[in-house]
């Protein structure tokens, strides 16, 4: 049995979300994709309990659930034949939420049995995940929540080390999320996992360990969520059809998309090119990938839209993720002054679209432990909350900006950890 610390304080776990910069529907068939670490985050406050449940509060998608530990299944790992099966055992005391809440309860009961399988089950806490990623729009939330989640658990279970976050405890940790995102979504590829726990920018080919490009250069990027719904499932199964059709056509546009995403992993690995040229060059291989996409078939309206409006202003652009509405990127030249990035995110805003002024390539999963003993999930969520509803003067006005300076209540060391850069 995993020996469990009795006293503990409340510890923040942050992970960052993900984005698809080059390579989305190429990577299906064996080609290469490049993804990177998004500046928004998911932070989850544990604090302990003086009982021993387990309760989940995920105030951003309406769940607020206690388990009774001893009433959770122990798995260790070989009950089921695929973590998705683990609705079956979920005790009929809980009731399962509908919509994403769904997911995230299924996530915890299964990580909750295998992590707990060997542990005293007499440790409770309470868990309470804020999320500034939307949910459904391809920028990995789940990954981040997945993260988070067994991250939080393995540091319950003693399973990590003291301080800071080892390269075998991100192994540990990233073995786990991906079971989580086994739970939601069946067959996921590990990219956005991967990029959730190791952060910066990834390569990653299908069947292979992603590997870390070490990069030293972050991108600003402007991303909009069209608000335009799309399935992931339907996309990829669209260029299937085509490329069935139209094989040596449609495999010419994978294997050019694959060398977008080799051209730019040499670039994020470049030290030698002047910053400028080095930009340059990702706009010019963020417009041809984003061309590539479109014959596939899988842009949008709205997506051209975003293209249109950015290019107006000498911007490059591309969809991410699976396409067909969704998230847009746009590249931020490091020179462009942040009043200016106001101007087009409020163009984009006037056609009923998202955007989120972030970076690429921080840091992955990172743990604050012993936060300030007075950190209560209450006093926590009820600041960010209140900043979220009710901005307090001087606030911005935009909802995200909003629910960031939420989290300021966290005492400055544990934040400085959170966000690594
Ligand atoms: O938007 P997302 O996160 O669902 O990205 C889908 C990326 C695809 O390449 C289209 C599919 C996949 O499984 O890689």
């Amino acid at each position: 049995m995993v020996a469990v610390h009795r006293d503990w304080s409340p510890f923040v776990v942050s992970a960052p979300g993900k984005v698809i910069l080059f390579g989305e529907h190429a990577v299906v068939y064996g080609k290469a994709a490049i993804a990177g670490s998004l500046d928004m985050r998911a932070y989850a406050l544990v604090t302990p309990r003086t009982d021993s449940k387990a309760r989940m509060v995920l105030p951003d998608i309406g769940v607020d659930v206690l388990f009774d530990s001893h009433t959770l299944p122990l798995l260790s790992g070989t009950e089921l034949s695929h973590p998705s099966e683990v609705e079956a055992l979920v005790p009929s005391s809980i009731s399962i939420p509908e919509g994403p809440g769904r997911t995230a309860v299924l996530t915890f009961v299964y990580l909750y049995g295998c992590i707990f399988a060997e542990s005293d089950r007499t440790t409770g806490f309470t868990l309470c995940v804020r999320s500034l990623l939307p949910v459904g729009a391809g920028l990995g939330s789940s990954a981040a929540f997945n993260v988070a989640l067994s991250a939080t658990l393995l540091q319950l279970t003693g399973q990590l080390q003291e301080e800071g976050v080892s390269a075998s405890d991100r192994k540990l940790i990233n073995q786990w999320a991906f079971h989580g995102e086994q739970v939601a979504h069946g067959t996921p590829s590990g990219i956005d996992n991967s990029v959730a726990t190791y952060g910066g920018f990834l390569k990653y080919i299908k069947g292979e360990p992603s590997v870390n490009l070490e990069s030293t250069h972050a991108l600003r990027v402007l991303i909009t969520n069209t608000n335009v719904p799309k399935s992931t499932k339907a996309l990829v199964a669209g260029v299937r059809a085509l490329r069935d059709r139209y094989p040596s056509v449609v495999d010419g546009i994978l294997d050019s998309i694959d060398s977008v995403s080799t051209t730019a992993a040499t670039l994020f690995q470049s030290t030698s090119e002047a910053e400028e040229t080095l930009e340059q060059q990702m706009q010019d291989i963020i417009r041809i990938n984003h061309g590539l996409l479109s014959t596939l078939g899988v842009s949008h309206a709205s997506l051209e839209r975003v293209r249109e409006v950015t290019a107006a202003r000498n911007l490059a652009s591309k969809l991410t993720g699976a396409g067909g509405g969704g998230c847009a990127l746009t590249l931020i030249p490091n020179g462009m002054a942040s009043g200016d990035v106001d101007v087009v995110a409020r163009e984009l805003e006037g056609e009923g679209f998202h955007c989120y002024q972030t970076v690429v390539g921080g840091g992955g999963v990172a743990i604050a432990r012993n936060v300030d003993g007075k950190v209560t999930v209450e006093q926590w969520l009820a600041d960010t909350m209140e900043r979220h509803n009710s901005p307090a003067d001087g606030d911005d006005g935009n909802v995200y900006g909003r629910a960031v300076a939420g989290f300021a209540t966290l005492p400055a060391a544990a934040i400085a950890v959170l966000k690594p850069e």
